[in-house]
């Protein structure tokens, strides 16, 4: 039996930083329910949604998944620099599926999330491992109300960008670093250490296709209802826009490998950084594989994810 400490020891402690739609709040429920892991907080910030939604979903999410109260700190509600862009017409209107949830339970903390980030990063230096799965706006605000924040992470796990690969929202942007690559900019030149999973990830090693739904509509309990009601506009999006057949995961595969880092197959470490002039190219994520740019590795790049281990991670947390 590991002692109290050594428990402590073991305990991995997130906080997640979420536009909280379909996948995020998929993601949320694998962290929430993984053992051996403590999400410490859950911080929201506009991008698939206006933040109120966003807020609404994470915490709604809490309230099915959790088992017990995590305080959700609301964020930043627009980008940096730029106007808001959302996307309704993949999540449907309130980013669940169109699921007409009831309101959750509980109310959002009074705290603004950039402010939560950086009280809890310096109260417990060195342990937090931090999750961002939305446009890094309140991040780069963290970080701007205290830059040795940069060197207090465990880890900052970045679902955005795409390494050398298609993009979600332009063919060179991801959605999360188009909607505010200022934010991702900053964060990449902060001296974080990031590893980034780039939307490729997501299309080459994520998709649940027509079997693996009917396995989890098969499966007859509450997590399984709830990630079938959450997905379904955005699998329907897929198949008629996104050319993905099945639903897709890029926030929920980032949670796996922080709680399992086995679900990363191959990684590099390489210097990134991201477009916010080009008219074309706003949100472009330059990753230099080849090492040819002269500048210092900023993130470590994941390269390759790891199916098999992913889909039965979180199908043994659908099973509940
Ligand atoms: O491009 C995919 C990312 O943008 C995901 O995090 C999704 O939730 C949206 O935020
Ligand atoms: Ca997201």
């Amino acid at each position: 039996m590991a002692s109290l400490w050594q428990e402590a020891e073991s305990l991995k402690r997130l906080v997640i930083d979420t536009d909280t739609a379909s996948d995020d709040a998929t993601s949320l429920m694998l962290a929430l329910r993984w053992p051996d892991v403590r999400v410490e907080a859950i911080t929201t910030v506009a991008g698939n949604l206006p933040l109120q939604a966003c807020t609404r979903n994470a915490l709604y999410t809490v309230d099915l998944a959790a088992g017990r109260d995590v305080p959700v700190f609301p964020g930043a509600d627009r980008p940096l620099l730029r106007d808001l862009v959302t996307c309704e017409e993949v999540h449907g209107q309130d980013g669940m599926g169109d699921s007409n949830f009831p309101p959750p339970r509980r109310a959002p903390e009074p705290e603004p999330a950039p402010a939560a980030l950086v009280r809890l990063i310096n109260r417990f230096p060195g342990e937090l491992e931090i999750i961002a799965q939305a446009p890094l706006t309140n991040i780069a605000l963290a970080y701007m109300l205290d830059p040795s924040i940069a060197g207090k992470v465990r880890r900052l796990w970045v679902m955005g960008g795409a390494n050398n690969a298609l993009g979600n929202v332009t063919p060179a942007a991801e959605f999360n670093f188009y909607v505010d690559p200022e934010a991702a900019r900053i964060v990449f030149r902060a001296g974080f250490p990031i590893t980034m999973v780039g939307w490729e990830i997501c299309v080459r090693h994520t998709v649940f296709g027509p079997p693996d739904l009917a396995e989890i509509e098969a499966m007859g309990t509450p997590l399984a209802r709830f990630y079938l009601e959450i997905n379904r506009a955005v699998l329907r999006y897929n198949r008629e826009h996104g050319g993905i057949e099945g639903t897709s995961h890029p926030d929920s595969v980032v949670a796996a490998m922080a709680v399992d880092s086995r679900v990363i197959r191959r990684s590099a470490r390489c210097f990134v950084d991201i477009e916010c002039t080009g008219e074309l190219t706003r949100g472009y994520s330059l990753v230099d594989l080849l090492g040819v740019t002269g500048r210092a590795p900023n993130a470590e790049v994941c390269l390759e994810a790891d199916r098999d281990r992913f889909r039965s991670m979180l199908f043994s947390v659908l099973r509940g």
